[in-house]
């Protein structure tokens, strides 16, 4: 079965380090922006399979052109085309918490569905949804966890404490401690706004005199980590690093967090600039292979 991958110019080079990865072609979608912001999409004529490659950070934006290219796709060619979308936007509304308020998941979990036979992502941000399959049950739905990768970016020797802001962040942490041998602490986290939070890491005297390295799934403003980093340092921590799975952070916020004492900052390339420097090809093209999306 031929398979392409399909890339936008924003993320060229990682598509084309997925097309590389899987020993498949690789195309551009042409976009065209007209004048009042409407978006036309092009593409080449399709393999059997299309693999389309798009994160969706800047959601609003990016979505629309997304669907419009897997139907392109299907006219030309693909029997089936395949959303690969490293950052998933839109999973954290799983629920109205206010009356009138749109369940963001579910709406686009359906549109998606909708448009593609299956997905595969990069730690969702889910809450309360245990599984994306629940999110679009009638699709092949396929969550990858970004914790080998992070763990294979930290040096174990000089024996860093990692730390996770919250405790959703133990599904990394814990992951990456295990397989390095090393100490983790767990924070508990209270958001208060878009970018104010209240966070309490009982056990940061643990980080006096070593490195400490804070993990988590998604750095958007760089409000949790900025604090993780003061109360570490704070308690004596020789240095901090963050890494995380993905970084939708402006370069404004990236230097505030550095301002705050964060020495580096690390995470994938699952979103185009930023500071994606730990290539995840390798890993999408290994789960596409074991899925049989691209032999
Ligand atoms: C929260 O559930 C996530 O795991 C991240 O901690 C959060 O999205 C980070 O947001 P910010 O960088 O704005 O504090």
């Amino acid at each position: 079965m031929t398979c392409a991958v399909y890339g936008f110019p924003e993320q060229a080079e990682a598509s084309l380090r997925l097309a590389r990865s899987l020993g498949a072609a690789h195309f551009m979608v042409e976009v065209h922006s007209f004048p009042d912001g409407e978006s036309l999409v092009r593409v080449d004529t399709s393999p059997d399979t299309a693999l389309l490659y798009r994160s969706l950070d800047h959601p609003n934006a990016k979505m629309i052109e997304v669907l419009l290219a897997a139907a392109a796709l299907r006219d030309n060619g693909a029997a089936r085309v395949i959303f690969i979308v490293p950052y998933l936007a839109y999973m954290r509304q799983d629920a109205a918490f206010r009356a009138g308020e749109a369940v963001s998941q579910r709406v686009i979990g359906k549109l998606l569905a909708g448009s593609f036979d299956a997905l595969l992502t990069l730690d969702p941000h889910l809450h309360r949804t245990r599984s994306l399959a629940t999110v679009m049950p009638d699709i092949a739905a396929v969550a990858l966890s970004a914790a080998p990768a992070l763990g294979e970016a930290i040096d174990e020797s000089d024996d860093p404490l990692l730390v996770g802001p919250d405790g959703e962040a133990r599904q990394w942490v814990e992951r990456i401690a295990d397989r390095k041998r090393l100490e983790f602490v767990l924070g508990r986290k209270l958001r208060v706004g878009d970018r104010e939070v209240r966070l309490d890491i009982s056990d940061a005297e643990r980080a006096r005199g070593r490195k400490a390295i804070v993990v988590d799934d998604l750095i958007s403003t760089g409000a949790t980590l900025k604090v993780a980093a003061r109360l570490l340092l704070q308690a004596g921590a020789s240095s901090v690093e963050v890494l995380a799975t993905h970084c939708l952070a402006s370069a404004a916020d990236l230097e505030a967090l550095r301002a705050a004492g964060v020495d580096r900052i690390r995470a994938t390339d699952s979103v185009p600039g930023a500071v994606g420097i730990l290539p995840i090809a390798a890993v999408l093209a290994d789960a596409i292979r074991k899925q049989g999306w691209c032999l």
